[in-house]
Parts: structure tokens; sequence; C-alpha cells
């Protein structure tokens, strides 16, 4: 007999589903493993408004495959004009469950987005007041600042004095990367969690550049040094109740990652617990997998666990090279490896 790992239904608190096509091939990798996630808003153009943000979460839930349980919980993006009773009004009737932050021009479909937090201050204060929390993409998008240090920079310019301001307002401070991240929220109160993807915990910044170019692990923010990822894969195990699973899983079609400018993101859908077991078996800690994946979620966005449960077995599975896309195939993290965990049946 395999060793299994039965835990309650996670969800995945960050991902993107785009639309039409892309979407309906996608949705169901998600709706097979999480009961619920958490919808970005980065379309083109972006869900802005709570009336944008229920037609898309009809158009999601017309992609669910018949028979399973799944529900999108939809975000709104901010930009420097966001009506604040728009937002309240989104999250009181639950259309909206948070609303996301996007500094303009940090990352895919983000040139919408705020261009100082200066300019969102009321939406800051209105959300901190009804308890909508918000999601943020923490880079800074200045020119002259480093890619690599985008993160670390945004926390000291942005993130800390916002969290000084407003320390009411429930933040996500999403898909870290960095040891400096793993400080500050472990340094903040119970306002501050973060989410933490498969890939930075599998991969350093060396999986995108040796031995050539490797635009499928190239995503936003980028993979850092290998002293982030073990700050990482020690936060994400250690625990503590501020970590949980939000997968960044972000679809590009093959030949717009294969591109002289190749898009930003990293489609870990169709294996991502079996990614996210494989690192807490590693460090030894599948008795933390259920509060990380399942638990520390809901608990900070103040919302039901899952009572259903899936169960994990330690039984190979081989990711394929691609799968399909919609208008084109995608290629998974994991492309060709074989992972060692799978989802039973
Ligand atoms: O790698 C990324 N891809 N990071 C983001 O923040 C956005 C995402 C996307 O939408 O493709
Ligand atoms: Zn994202």
């Amino acid at each position: 007999m395999p060793q299994t790992l039965t835990i309650r239904r996670p969800d995945d608190w960050h991902l993107h589903f785009r639309d039409g096509a892309t979407m309906e091939a996608v949705v169901p990798h998600t709706a097979r493993q999480f009961a619920r996630a958490i919808v970005m808003p980065n379309l083109s153009p972006p869900v802005t408004t709570s009336a944008l943000a229920r037609e898309y979460r009809d158009r999601i839930n017309a992609a669910v495959p018949a028979g399973v349980d799944f529900t999108p919980l939809m975000t709104a993006y901010l930009t420097d004009e966001t009506v604040p009773a728009d937002l309240a009004t989104g999250y009181v009737e639950g259309v909206l469950t948070a609303a996301k932050l996007y500094p303009a021009g940090a990352t895919t479909n983000s040139a919408h987005g705020v261009t100082d937090v200066a300019n969102i201050e009321h939406v800051l204060e209105k959300m901190a007041e009804i308890g909508m929390p918000l999601c943020v993409h923490g880079e800074v998008t200045h020119a002259e600042i480093d890619i690599f240090d985008r993160e670390a920079v945004f926390i000291d310019r942005v993130l800390a004095p916002l969290v000084q301001r407003l320390p009411e307002l429930k933040v996500i401070f999403e898909h870290i990367t960095t040891r400096q991240a793993v400080e500050f929220v472990d340094g903040s109160g119970p306002n501050i969690a973060a989410t933490i993807t498969p890939q930075h915990l599998h991969i350093n910044r060396n999986a995108i550049l040796v031995g050539g170019i490797r635009p499928h692990m190239f995503c936003l923010p980028v993979a850092k040094r290998e002293e982030h990822r073990l700050a990482l894969r020690k936060a994400a195990t250690g625990g503590s109740a501020k970590y949980f699973l939000g997968t960044d899983s972000a679809p590009h079609h093959r030949h717009a990652k294969e591109s002289d400018c190749g898009c930003a993101g990293i489609f870990n859908a169709p294996f991502a617990l079996e990614s996210y077991v494989t690192v807490f078996d590693e460090e030894h800690a599948l008795d933390r997998f259920e509060a990380f994946a399942s638990l520390n979620g809901p608990a900070f966005y103040s919302l039901p666990v899952n009572e259903e449960t899936v169960t994990l077995e330690k039984v190979s599975v081989e990711v394929p090279d691609e799968v399909d896309g919609g208008e084109a195939r995608i290629v998974p993290f994991h492309a060709g490896e074989t992972l060692s965990w799978r989802l039973a049946s």
C-alpha cells in the first residue's frame, strides 16, 4: 500500500484563469484539486468593478465541469480611479472577496494599475473599515531598481509604511520570493499574511538561466537566490498560520513564452497539489500540509473551511510536456518530470 495523506479539500488563494477558450481549458485543472480559488482580475481590459467581476464569475462558473464543486472567489483590480463605494457594495453582496493592488507596470496586464498608493488611500481606508482584504503584488517598478531587488525595496518603500498607516487593513503579501518578505511577514501583526507558490519552493534563479534561457521558468516576482528559496521552504512548512497556498498559476501559450519578449508566468495548475506536497515531504512536514493548504487561508479570509477531503498518495505521476490551452498549447510547471505524489482519484 502506498503512503497516503488525507486532508480537507484545499483552496488556491491566488491564480489566473484568463478568459475565453484559454479559461475553458484551464479551469478544470484547478477545479479538480481545489474547492475555491481567489481569481486574479488582470484580464485585458481588467476587472475593475463589481459588475465586471460578477460577469467574469459567471463565465468561470460556466467553465466548471458538470458535477464538480468549485467556487471562484473574485477580486477587483484597483486603479487610480477605483470608487470605494463600488468595492464596498461588491464585497457586502458577496461578489468580491478581495481587491488587488498591482503597482502600474509591475507585471502582465498591470498597465492600468495604481501609480502611487497615495492615490488610493481613501479606497484602502474603506477596505480597512469593512474588513475587505487587500491582495498585493509586492514589487516596485522603478527602472533604476534591479529586478531581483524589487520585492525587498517594495517592503521598505510601500508595504511597511502602508501597514503602519492602516494596521487594521488585512493584507496578503502575494507570491513572496525573498527572505526579506518572510522576515517582514513574521514580524508583522495578525493582519499580514502571505501566499507562496510551488515554483518558488522548487526553483531558484539558476533554473531560469543555467544551460540556456528557460522561458517556462520565468515568472514575476522572478525566482531569487537559493538562500531565499530556503527561507520560503522554512516559512511554508514551519507551521505559522500566516502562510498559505497560492499557486499564481499563470497560463501563457507556448509561443508567447518562447518569444524574444517572453511573458512572465508559470502554469502550475495541473499538478499544483502534487508539487506542493512533494516539498512538504522533502521537508519532513507532511503533518503541516493541511494547515498550509486548507486551514490558514480560510482563517485569514474569515471563511469556513471545506468539509470534503482529498487524498494524496505516494505514487509517481508523469507530468506531460504540454497540455491543451484552448487556442494553443501550454507548457506546465514540471513538464517532463516525474513527481512522487499524486492526487488519488
Ligand atoms: O508571473 C506572473 N504572471 N506574475 C504576475 O504577477 C502575473 C502573472 C500573469 O498574469 O501572467
Ligand atoms: Zn498572479
